[in-house]
C-alpha cells in the first residue's frame, strides 16, 4: 500500500514537472516567434542537403549565405563534428535571431559501427538487442554532431521485388510495431543527455505497398487493410513518442502522402495525438508536380495545408509560401504552426540552451567505432542470421581440416555493411575470409577462390560500384573462373560458398523482377555440388530470394543478410558453432516471383485449398506451383532441436475483460544450448469482416541449455483480439478463437477458446 502511495506521489510530481517544462517551452517559443519575420519563419521550414559546405569556409558557401539570412532550419547528411560545428557557428553568430540548426542523417542501422540491415535485425526478434543497436548508433552519431536520424523505417512490405524491404522489418505489423518502439527508445531515450537523438519514423504511409514492387510506384488499398495491416507500426512509433515523421513519396487514396491531409492531420495528429513535426522525403514537394497536382506554388501550399512542416531539399516552401500567403492560399496560422513545431523539436533537443551540445570533439575522437561497439555489433549480427537448412548437421564446422571458401562475396569488405550505411568506412569492415581466418587461426586451412563474378553481364556490379562497393571484376571466361574454385574444392573437406546479392541490389531504387541468385553464381554453386563434397551456402541478401532449387539441393544454407562492420566475424562465429543461430524470418520466402505477394497472415477466401493439398479444381491455387512458401514467416533452425508440447489454456470459455493464459512446454532436445523464438498466433474464426488465417500476437526469445525444458506462457487479453471493423472502429468481437503457439507460423500447436462480451 505504502509503495502504491509513493508511486502515485511520484507520478503526480512528474506530471507537474512535465507541465512546468511544457509551459516554459511554450512561452520561450511564443516569445521567439513573436520576434520572427515572415521570411525567418519560412526559413525554419527549409531543410537543404549538405550542399557545398567546406569546414574552413562555411559562411562563404551558398548554404552558408542562406543560413546567415535565416533561410535554413536544418541540414542533413553532413559528416564530421568539425563541419557541423562550423555550420552551427554561422547560424549562431551570423544570423539575426541566432536560431540553432538541426542536423539530420540517415543513421539507419548504425553509424560508423554498422549493424545488420534492418530486415536482418528484425530477424533477431530480440527487442533488447535492437534497442541496443539504436543506442550505439545514437551515441556514435551524436558524438559526430548529428542530433536527428531518419530512422526507423517501418514500412510493411509483402513484396520482395521492392528493394527497400531491406530497410524495414518485414511483413508483420505486430513485430514491426515492437521494433519501432525499441528503436525509438534506443535513439531518443528521454532527451536528457547529448547521446540522445531525435528519431524520424518513415515513410508515412504505405510506401512498402508499391504496385509490382517498383520503387516510388502507386499504392492503393482499402482503409480496413490500411488500418489493420499497414498503419500499426507508424502508430506504435507515435505512441512511443517519436519526435518526427517523414512523409512518403507515394500516393494514398489518390493523393500523394506529402499533400494528404487525411494522413498528416486527421489520422496522425487528430486520431493518434502526434505532437512533433512532419518532414517531407527528399524533394517530396516538387515531385507532386510530376504526380500531376499543379505547379510548385500549388503543391507547396497543398503540403503545408495538409500538415507537413519541413521541406526536404525541394525549396517549395522557401520560394512560394510567401506568395501563397499573400494570395490567401495558406494562412499565417499554418506557417506559424509549422515553424513552432520545428522550433519545439530544437528546444526538446536542448539546442537553444547549447547549440553545440552535439559538437564535442573529444567524444568524436573516443566514442565512434570503438572496440566495445564493434563487439556489440558482432554479437547482434550473429543473432540475426537465419539457418535455413542443415542437412545431416553439416554445421557447425570443425575448426580443423581444410575449408574451401569461394564466391564473389567471400573476400569483399565493401558490401558487408549493406545498403544505407552512409557513415561507414567500408575498408574497416570484416570480410568473410578475414572473419574465418581470425576465428580459426592456424587450426584449419582456408583456401580462397573467387569462383565467379557477381553477375554475368556486370549490370549489378556496375550499380554496386556507384556506391563505392566494388567487385574487382575478373574478365576471364566464366568456366575459367569456376576452375579456380573447383581446384580449391578438390583440396578441401568442406566448401563454404559466399553467394547472393550485393549490398546495392537492395535498398532505395533497387527493385528486381527476378529474385534468384545471379546465374553465374548459380552455375558456380552447381559445379561445387557436383564435386560431392559438403557445401554450405552462406547467403547474402537484402530481401527474400526465390531459392527453391537451392533449398532442395544444397545441404546447408545460412542466410546472413548484410551483417554490418563485423559481418565476417559473426559469420565465422556461427559457422564454427561459437554462436548457435537463433534468427527467425520476418518475411515469407516465396517459391517464385509469380506467388508474390505471399504472406502468412492472408485471408482464407471462400475457396481455400485443403490442408496439405496442391491443386484442386475451383479452389484458390495455381496450376503450376503449390501455395506453399519455401520458408514460412517465423522460420529459422538452430544447431539444437526444440520441441513444443502440452499447449494448455487457462480456460476454454472467457467473458469480457478476463485474461487467458496460454502455456506450452518448450524442450531443448539437442546437444547445444540455444535460443528459440516462441511465437503466439491467434485466429478470429468469425467476424463482421473477414479475418486473417492467423496473426502474430506475442513472442518470447527463450534460452535453454541442452536437455532443459521450460513452460512458456502468454497472457492474452481482449486488447489482442481488437481490429478495425468496416466503420474503422477498433474493437473486438465475441466468438471463437484459435490460439496457436509454435516455432514458426506454419508449425504450431493449437487450441480453441470461446470469448463472449
Ligand atoms: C529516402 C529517405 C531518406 C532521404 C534522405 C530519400 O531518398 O527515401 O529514406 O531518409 O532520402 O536521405
Amino acid at each position: 500500500m505504502k509503495k502504491f502511495q509513493t508511486l502515485i506521489v511520484l507520478v503526480f510530481i512528474t506530471t507537474i514537472q512535465l507541465h512546468a517544462q511544457d509551459a516554459k517551452m511554450n512561452s520561450f517559443i511564443k516569445n521567439l516567434i513573436s520576434k520572427m519575420t515572415l521570411d525567418e519563419k519560412i526559413g525554419q521550414l527549409n531543410l537543404p542537403g549538405s550542399g557545398d559546405i567546406v569546414t574552413g569556409q562555411a559562411s562563404s558557401s551558398d548554404i552558408g549565405k542562406k543560413i546567415q539570412e535565416g533561410k535554413v532550419g536544418g541540414l542533413f547528411n553532413i559528416k564530421s563534428v568539425a563541419k557541423i560545428r562550423a555550420v552551427q557557428k554561422v547560424a549562431i553568430e551570423q544570423s539575426r535571431l541566432k536560431i540553432p540548426l538541426i542536423f539530420g542523417m540517415d543513421v539507419i542501422h548504425g553509424y560508423e559501427t554498422v549493424f545488420p540491415i534492418p530486415l536482418g535485425l528484425s530477424c533477431s526478434w530480440d527487442m533488447q538487442e535492437i534497442e541496443k543497436s539504436a543506442r550505439v548508433a545514437a551515441t556514435e552519431a551524436s558524438a559526430d554532431g548529428i542530433c536527428w536520424t531518419f530512422s526507423p523505417m517501418v514500412d510493411i512490405s509483402r513484396d520482395p521485388r521492392w528493394g527497400r524491404v531491406s530497410e524495414g522489418n518485414g511483413e508483420d505489423a505486430y513485430l514491426g510495431s515492437q521494433i519501432a518502439k525499441a528503436m525509438i527508445k534506443g535513439y531518443q531515450g528521454d532527451y536528457s543527455n547529448n547521446t540522445n537523438i531525435m528519431s524520424c519514423v518513415k515513410h508515412y504511409a504505405l510506401y512498402g505497398a508499391a504496385e509490382a514492387g517498383r520503387d516510388y510506384n502507386t499504392t492503393d488499398m482499402s482503409r480496413v487493410k490500411m488500418f489493420n495491416e499497414y498503419l500499426p507500426p507508424y502508430k506504435a512509433a507515435v505512441d512511443a513518442g517519436v519526435g518526427s515523421v517523414m512523409a512518403s513519396f507515394n500516393e494514398v487514396d489518390g493523393i500523394p502522402a506529402t499533400a494528404n491531409k487525411f494522413l498528416m492531420t486527421d489520422v496522425l495528429r487528430t486520431q493518434w495525438g502526434f505532437k512533433g513535426f512532419v518532414v517531407t522525403d527528399y524533394t517530396g514537394i516538387p515531385e507532386m508536380i510530376e504526380h500531376g497536382l499543379g505547379d510548385l506554388q500549388n503543391v507547396s501550399a497543398l503540403a503545408l495545408k495538409a500538415g507537413v512542416d519541413m521541406d526536404m531539399v525541394g525549396e517549395g516552401f522557401l520560394t512560394t509560401i510567401k506568395k501563397s500567403l499573400q494570395e490567401g492560399k495558406v494562412t499565417q496560422a499554418q506557417i506559424d504552426e509549422a515553424c513552432k513545431l520545428i522550433l519545439e523539436a530544437k528546444y526538446k533537443l536542448g539546442l537553444f540552451e547549447n547549440p553545440y551540445k552535439y559538437c564535442d570533439e573529444k567524444r568524436a575522437a573516443t566514442e565512434i567505432f570503438t572496440d566495445a561497439n564493434r563487439k556489440t555489433a558482432r554479437q547482434i549480427a550473429a543473432d540475426c542470421f537465419v539457418l535455413l537448412k542443415n542437412q545431416n548437421n553439416i554445421l557447425p564446422l570443425k575448426k580443423s581440416g581444410t575449408i574451401a571458401l569461394v564466391g564473389p562475396l567471400a573476400d569483399n569488405k565493401e558490401n558487408m555493411p549493406g545498403t544505407w550505411s552512409v557513415a561507414a568506412n567500408f575498408s574497416k569492415s570484416i570480410s568473410v575470409l578475414q572473419g574465418l581466418q581470425d576465428v580459426v587461426g592456424n587450426s584449419a586451412k582456408i583456401i580462397y577462390a573467387k569462383g565467379s563474378n557477381l553477375d554475368g553481364d556486370s549490370l549489378f556490379e556496375q550499380r554496386a560500384g556507384m556506391f563505392g562497393k566494388s567487385f574487382n571484376r575478373d574478365n576471364r571466361d566464366e568456366n575459367e573462373i569456376i576452375k579456380d574454385a573447383l581446384n580449391a574444392a578438390s583440396q578441401a573437406d568442406v566448401i563454404v560458398a559466399a553467394l547472393g546479392e550485393s549490398a546495392e541490389m537492395t535498398g532505395e531504387s533497387s527493385s528486381r523482377t527476378d529474385l534468384g541468385i545471379p546465374k553465374v553464381q548459380e552455375n558456380l554453386l552447381k559445379a561445387l555440388l557436383k564435386t560431392g563434397k559438403p557445401v554450405v551456402l552462406v547467403l547474402f541478401t537484402g530481401r527474400p530470394l526465390t531459392i527453391k532449387w537451392e533449398s532442395d539441393n544444397v545441404p546447408a544454407i545460412l542466410n546472413v543478410w548484410f551483417g554490418g562492420s563485423e559481418a565476417g566475424h559473426s559469420i565465422a562465429d556461427v559457422l564454427f558453432g561459437d554462436v548457435n543461430p537463433s534468427g527467425k524470418l520476418s518475411t515469407t520466402w516465396p517459391q517464385n516471383v509469380g506467388q508474390i505477394p505471399l504472406y502468412y497472415n492472408h485471408k482464407n477466401t471462400g475457396r481455400p485449398l485443403g490442408d496439405g493439398q496442391w491443386f484442386q479444381k475451383f479452389r484458390s491455387n495455381y496450376l503450376d506451383v503449390s501455395n506453399d512458401p519455401v520458408y514460412p514467416f517465423g522460420f529459422g533452425l538452430s544447431y539444437t532441436n526444440f520441441s513444443y508440447s502440452d499447449l494448455k489454456l487457462s480456460s476454454n470459455s472467457l467473458k469480457g475483460n478476463q485474461t487467458l493464459t496460454a502455456s506450452v512446454t518448450l524442450t531443448n532436445n539437442g546437444s547445444f544450448d540455444g535460443k528459440e523464438v516462441v511465437q503466439l498466433y491467434i485466429r478470429d474464426l468469425v467476424g463482421s469482416i473477414t479475418r486473417p488465417v492467423k496473426e502474430l500476437k506475442g513472442f518470447q526469445k527463450i534460452f535453454l541449455k541442452a536437455g532443459e525444458s521450460k513452460t512458456v506462457s502468454f497472457n492474452i487479453t481482449t486488447e489482442d483480439l481488437k481490429f478495425y471493423n468496416s466503420n474503422l472502429i477498433y474493437d473486438w468481437e465475441a466468438g471463437d478463437f484459435v490460439i496457436m503457439v509454435g516455432g514458426n507460423s506454419r508449425d504450431v500447436k493449437s487450441a480453441k477458446v470461446n470469448w463472449m462480451k
